[in-house]
This record gives C-alpha cells, sequence and structure tokens, in this order.
C-alpha cells in the first residue's frame, strides 16, 4: 500500500454569497489515477485552484498537506515547487510565442552572460516533448497547434517541470477520439513511471476507463473515495446526485410515423464553401439536410468534419459560400449576418460558450434574457417582473448552481456558464434550433434536465439540429442522424436503423 502523497484536509473556500467547499477532505495515495467527479458547481475546480496557489493559503482554512508537510502555497510558483502542475480547461499558453518558450516560461535556461541559451532549451524541450509524444517541431508557434497538441504542450511543460502531482481538469472535452486515446495512454505511461494524476471529468467512461480511485464532491462537501472497481457508473451517479437515475434519456410521447410526417421546418441545398484560410480549397461540398418540426436531427462525425464549420457557414460567420440555399418553411432566407437568421426564427447555441455564447462580465439575467427580449415587451418597456421570474424558473429547471441571477457569469462554473448559455435560446420561442455541443462539460443530473426541455421543445413542434460527439447522446435524443465526413454529408440514419457501429463507419469514411 502506497503513502498518501497528498492530503486536504477539512478545505473551506467563500466566495461572496457562496461557500464553493464547506468541508472537503481528499486524500490521493502516490503513483495512483485519482479521479475527482462530482455535479457543476460541486467545488472540483476550486479544490485544485487552492491545491495550485491560485488561491493563496490565507484566503481559506484547512490544510494541504504534500508528504506529510503542510504547505502554505502563496502562488503558483510555490505549487510548482512542491511538484504540483495543473492543466486547466482553458489552456493557458502563450499564443505567440513558440513551444519551446512556452515549456520554459518563468524558468528559462540562462547562459553565463544571463541571456537565454537557446540549444540548450531546444534540447530540453525537444527532450520533455518526447515523454508525451509531441513530433512537431518545438520553435513551432503555439497558435498554430490544435487544441489537442497544445495540451500535450502543456503535459510537457509539467514533465520538464519534473512535476510529481499532475492535475488535469477536464482535459478532454475538446479533444478528438485519436487525441483521448493518445491522452489516456500517456496518463497510464506516467503512472507506470510513478506519477500521481488527479483527473477531472464529467465522462464516467473514461473515469472508469483510467482511475485507480474516485472522490465524489457534492455541494462542496465529499461524499467519499472509493475503489473504482467496487463501483458501477450507476452507483457512481447516485452519489454524485444524491438520487438514483434509471434512464439517461427521458421516453419521448412523440411517433417518428407522426414526426416524418410533418413540414420541413428547415431545409439546406447544394451548399459549398471554400476554406477561409485557402481560398482554393472546398471546406464543406454539396452539403444537403432538413429538419421537419418537432424533430431533433443529431448530426454525428468526427472533430473536423465540418458540422459546426456548416452551421456558422449558414450563420454567414465562417467560410465564403460558393453555392447554396437555406430555406425556412419552404422560403429562401437570407444567410448573409446571424441576425438574419435570429429574425427569421433560426437559433444557435455555440459549441464556444466563452468565445461567442456569453457576455461573462454580465449578470446571469442578463445573459439569459437578452435573446428573448422581445417577446416581454409591454408598450416598449421590458417587462422587468416577467423577466425576472422567467429566468428564475430556467435557473431552477437546469439547477444552474448561482447565488442570484444577479451573480456575473465570469464566476459560476464551467458547466454552469454552459447551462447558461443554454437556458437563454431555450427561452425564445425559435422555428429552429441548432445546439452545438449543448452538454460539452455537463453533469449527468443535469444532461437529464436538458433532454427534458430538448423533447418538450420538439413535442411543441419546434425543430431541432444538435451537433453532438457523444454517441449515445446522438443514439437517445435524435429522430435521425446525418453523419458527416470531412465536409460531405456521408450518410443519414433513421433512428431505428442507427446504432454506433454504422455512424462510426461513415464517420470514418467506411460505407
Ligand atoms: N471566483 C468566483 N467567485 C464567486 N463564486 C465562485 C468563483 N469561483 C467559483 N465559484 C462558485 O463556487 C462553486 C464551485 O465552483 P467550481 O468551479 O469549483 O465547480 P466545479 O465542480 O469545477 O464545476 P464544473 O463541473 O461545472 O466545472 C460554484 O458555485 C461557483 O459558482
Ligand atoms: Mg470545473
Amino acid at each position: 500500500m502506497s503513502k498518501n502523497i497528498l492530503e486536504m484536509r477539512h478545505i473551506r473556500k467563500q466566495f461572496p454569497g457562496v461557500y464553493a467547499l464547506s468541508d472537503t477532505n481528499f486524500s490521493v495515495k502516490e503513483g495512483e489515477i485519482h479521479a475527482l467527479v462530482g455535479e457543476n458547481g460541486a467545488g472540483k475546480s476550486t479544490l485544485m485552484k487552492i491545491l495550485s496557489g491560485v488561491y493563496p493559503k490565507d484566503t481559506y482554512e484547512g490544510e494541504v498537506v504534500i508528504d506529510d508537510k503542510v504547505m502554505s502555497f502563496q502562488a503558483i510558483k510555490d505549487s510548482e515547487k512542491a511538484g504540483v502542475a495543473v492543466i486547466y480547461q482553458e489552456l493557458a499558453l502563450v499564443k505567440y510565442m513558440n513551444i519551446s518558450e512556452n515549456i520554459f516560461l518563468g524558468n528559462e535556461i540562462l547562459n553565463k552572460q544571463g541571456l537565454i541559451d537557446w540549444d540548450t532549451t531546444f534540447i530540453r524541450a525537444r527532450a520533455a516533448m518526447d515523454q508525451v509524444g509531441l513530433t512537431v517541431n518545438p520553435a513551432a508557434r503555439v497558435i498554430n497547434l490544435g487544441i489537442g497538441t497544445q495540451q500535450l504542450v502543456e503535459i510537457a511543460k509539467a514533465v520538464a517541470k519534473k512535476a510529481r502531482i499532475l492535475v488535469l481538469d477536464e482535459p478532454t472535452s475538446a479533444l478528438t477520439e485519436t487525441e483521448i486515446e493518445h491522452l489516456m495512454k500517456l496518463l497510464l505511461a506516467f503512472k507506470e513511471r510513478g506519477m500521481t494524476c488527479i483527473f477531472i471529468s464529467h465522462k464516467l467512461k473514461e473515469v472508469f476507463n483510467i482511475a485507480d480511485r474516485i472522490t465524489v464532491l457534492c455541494d462542496g462537501k465529499t461524499v467519499g473515495t472509493y475503489n473504482a472497481e467496487d463501483l458501477t457508473e450507476d452507483k457512481l451517479i447516485s452519489l454524485m446526485v444524491g438520487r438514483s437515475l434509471t434512464q439517461r434519456y427521458p421516453s419521448s410521447t412523440r411517433k417518428a410515423e407522426v414526426v416524418a410526417k410533418n413540414k420541413v421546418a428547415m431545409e439546406v441545398k447544394n451548399w459549398t464553401v471554400y476554406d477561409p484560410e485557402l481560398i482554393d480549397k472546398i471546406a464543406l461540398n454539396n452539403i444537403n439536410f432538413y429538419v421537419r418540426e418537432g424533430e431533433i436531427l443529431g448530426i454525428a462525425g468526427l472533430m473536423g468534419a465540418g458540422r459546426t464549420e456548416t452551421m456558422l457557414s449558414i450563420l454567414g460567420v465562417w467560410g465564403k459560400k460558393s453555392s447554396g440555399e437555406v430555406k425556412l418553411l419552404g422560403k429562401p432566407v437570407n444567410t448573409r449576418t446571424p441576425s438574419d437568421l435570429i429574425r427569421a426564427g433560426i437559433n444557435y447555441l455555440s459549441e464556444d460558450r466563452k468565445g461567442s455564447g456569453l457576455v461573462l462580465i454580465q449578470n446571469v439575467k442578463n445573459n439569459m434574457a437578452l435573446p428573448s427580449l422581445y417577446s416581454r415587451l409591454k408598450m416598449g418597456l421590458i417587462d422587468q417582473d416577467a423577466e425576472l421570474s422567467v429566468v428564475e424558473k430556467m435557473v431552477q429547471t437546469l439547477r444552474i448552481k448561482t447565488p442570484s441571477v444577479e451573480q456575473l457569469t465570469l464566476n459560476l462554473s464551467g458547466g454552469n456558464q454552459q447551462k447558461v448559455s443554454l437556458g437563454k435560446w431555450l427561452l425564445t420561442n425559435p422555428k429552429v434550433i441548432i445546439l452545438d455541443e449543448p452538454t460539452r462539460g455537463i453533469d449527468v443530473g443535469a444532461k437529464y434536465e436538458i433532454y427534458t426541455i430538448m423533447q418538450n421543445l420538439a413535442e411543441k413542434g419546434i425543430a431541432i439540429i444538435m451537433i453532438s460527439s457523444e454517441l449515445p447522446e446522438i443514439l437517445g435524443m435524435s429522430d435521425r442522424i446525418l453523419v458527416m465526413h470531412e465536409g460531405t454529408v456521408a450518410g443519414e440514419l433513421p433512428r431505428s436503423e442507427a446504432s454506433q457501429e454504422k455512424i462510426i463507419s461513415l464517420a470514418t469514411g467506411g460505407k
């Protein structure tokens, strides 16, 4: 039995109006992969920010103990010295510097004259990169790398610092399947070498694949720590959400035969778009699809298949259109700007909530109320009471964890921010709603609530297009499934004929 490398004892952390952590205990053994799970807002990221010194010693109560010594980190640098490296979901590399510069940022290797010793820097960077399987040039600029590669640079940085405790906060949510596989193998290889890893994820399959032990947080308190082999997914879910969830997907009263006869709400024809970077390259080639009123159309495909780009080009914010048209209830619509589409009744929830989904420096109420403002106008003025009441109801339905609707969205946990950006579209009354990865970063309990709302919207006749990289979600929610591959529609499957295997085969270019 190995000893505890880390103990966090009776941690309490307060923010104005909320206790993020009220009595949290967390012990990690040397050399294990330890998963930290819990609902959105449970306190996982906050606990890791205490471990890393983002929140200095005097801003919380309790003790952080590493190798039996009580630590008093004042800043990230202190925790790094103790061997802790935290990789946040929002990666923190300096985009305009190259890989080597990023790896040694703050720990520059200097020569006798006090200048940066580039030869040694590159050699050591290469060595760290080799350990994480990064083959690109160490002089490549970070801005030109994909998310998966950037994450490997962060891990290489941790390796170069000789981290003993590696923390990954939702590392897989923006990675492709291949990248996830690579990361999992890497973590197992690190474990072989005795590294300790703390892994935060809402994807329970991943957790069970990789973790030795699992700690569950609920409302800032530790529910318990368990050996992964003693738990099942269902048991873990009930520990996380405090109730059992017998079904993952709400059943629907809509009948396939009936939906198949509904009017076509939106249709996209012969949609061909040039890549915005490479002027001659066709990025989306002759895409055709439609969605009926009251239908949920799932769009599956590997990352990079062009699903988001299709939607963004329809909104007029991506690529250069070569041909194609969009029809709403049989009538052509102008697709030059996003507001043209919103006015026509097509709404889009972005997969990137920080970049284009939310105004983070605004409060929850204003963010949620924005797209549906006009529906609450009374004699030219906004009906404030109505606004407060619809927003508060949505906050309850989606279980958004916030002290009040006046809280700045900036201060919400990652998953709760996602719920706010989803909630604002659910408050509108569109004809078509396009949801791009609607449950990314969302905990299992809240996913069920979101699915229920989607079913209700479809029952009201709203057409829903859902882009998702989670096959179970595609299979559990869609009436019909469109599979994309390399900028084309590779195939279409009715729910009754769809299976994981068929979707994967189409998504990877098979037939
Ligand atoms: N800077 C802050 N100011 C105010 N409240 C905060 C701040 N940071 C976190 N909180 C609150 O603390 C609680 C815990 O947040 P935390 O980010 O740790 O959750 P989490 O478990 O990581 O959730 P998720 O799975 O959604 O990422 C939440 O209620 C959040 O709103
Ligand atoms: Mg978090």
